[in-house]
C-alpha cells in the first residue's frame, strides 16, 4: 500500500499492460486518467462507489465491491465509463448462493447482538468464517436475490452520509488527540470507508489496540503487509504498522462514536 494522503504518480500503462489505481480508503486525493494509454486502466472505488470521481471517471473499467459499503453479505460492480464491452452478468452458482447465505446469517446474528440480544459468538463465527471462505473462491456468481433487492431499495444516499457525518465526529472527537492524527479528506465529493489512525509509533498503535479491545471497541488493521505478495517500499510497510481504522457506517449512533473517542483517549492515558 502507498500512503493514501499522497497524489497518486502513475505511469502510462503500455500495450497489454492493465495499471489499477485504487482509492485508498475514499481518501486519496484525486487522479485522472491519462489521456492517450495504450493498456488498460481500471480504479477501484470499493470504498466509496458514490464519489464525484467514480461518477466522473475516464477509466476503461471501474470496479467496486459492494458488501464493503452497503448493508448485504456480497456483491461488486463492474462499468466502462467509456463504453468498452462488458462481460454477459453470470447466473448464480448453488455454492456461491450457499457461502453468501451463510454469510448473510451472520450478520443477522451480529445485528441481534448488537441490537442487545445476549447470543454466543461461536455460531456467528463459524457461519462468517465459513461463507466468507466460500464467497473467495474463484468461481464468478450472480449475488443472492435478496442482495439484489437490497441494492435496488436501501436509501444509500442517506446510509453514506451517515457515513460522513460519523466520520466527521470522530474526527473532530480525536483532533486534539497528541498521539495520533487522522487521515483527513481532500476531495469534498468523498465520504471516507472508515476512520484511519496514524499514531506516532507502531508500539502507539499496538497499545491503542490493544487498550480497544479490552474496552469491546473492535478496530480493524488495513491492511497488514508484514508478508507482502510483492516486494514494497519499506515506507509503506512502516506506515502500514501506525495504522488503525475505526469503522464508522450506518450502524454506529453519535452516542457510540463519542464512547469510541473516549476509549481512544483512556487506552492512551
Ligand atoms: C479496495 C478493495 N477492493 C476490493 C476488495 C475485495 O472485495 P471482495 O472481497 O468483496 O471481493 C477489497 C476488500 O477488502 C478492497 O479493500
Amino acid at each position: 500500500m502507498d500512503d493514501p494522503r499522497e497524489p497518486i504518480h502513475a505511469p502510462n500503462p503500455g500495450r497489454g499492460d492493465a495499471l489499477l489505481i485504487v482509492n485508498t480508503f475514499g481518501l486519496r486525493p484525486r487522479w485522472t486518467s491519462p489521456g492517450y494509454h495504450a493498456g488498460e486502466v481500471i480504479e477501484d472505488h470499493t470504498h466509496d462507489p458514490w464519489s464525484t470521481w467514480a461518477k466522473e471517471s475516464r477509466a476503461d473499467y471501474c470496479v467496486a465491491s459492494l458488501r464493503k459499503t452497503l448493508p448485504i453479505p456480497d456483491g461488486g460492480m463492474l462499468w466502462s465509463p467509456v463504453g468498452l464491452p462488458l462481460p454477459e452478468a453470470p447466473d448464480i452458482t448453488t455454492s456461491h448462493e450457499a457461502a453468501a447465505t451463510r454469510k448473510l446469517e451472520a450478520m443477522i446474528i451480529k445485528s441481534l447482538f448488537l441490537s442487545g440480544y445476549q447470543l454466543g459468538k461461536t455460531t456467528y463465527r463459524s457461519l462468517a468464517e465459513d461463507g466468507e471462505t466460500g464467497i473467495s473462491s474463484k468461481e464468478i456468481s450472480a449475488i443472492i436475490p435478496i442482495s439484489a433487492v437490497v441494492v435496488e431499495c436501501f436509501d444509500i444516499t442517506r446510509w453514506r452520509q451517515k457515513r460522513y457525518a460519523n466520520y466527521r465526529l470522530l474526527a473532530d472527537q480525536l483532533a486534539d488527540c497528541k498521539e495520533l492524527s487522522v487521515l483527513q479528506l481532500k476531495d469534498q465529493g468523498s465520504c471516507p470507508f472508515s476512520v484511519v489512525l496514524v499514531c506516532q509509533s507502531s508500539s502507539t498503535r499496538e497499545h491503542l489496540r490493544h487498550g480497544l479491545l479490552a474496552r469491546r471497541v473492535y478496530p480493524a488493521v488495513l491492511w497488514s503487509l508484514e508478508k507482502p505478495v510483492l516486494e514494497l517500499p519499506s515506507k509503506s510497510i512502516e506506515l502500514s504498522r501506525r495504522l488503525l481504522s475505526i469503522h464508522c457506517d450506518g450502524r454506529y449512533n453519535e452516542s457510540d462514536l463519542v464512547r469510541v473517542a473516549d476509549a481512544v483517549f483512556e487506552s492512551l492515558s
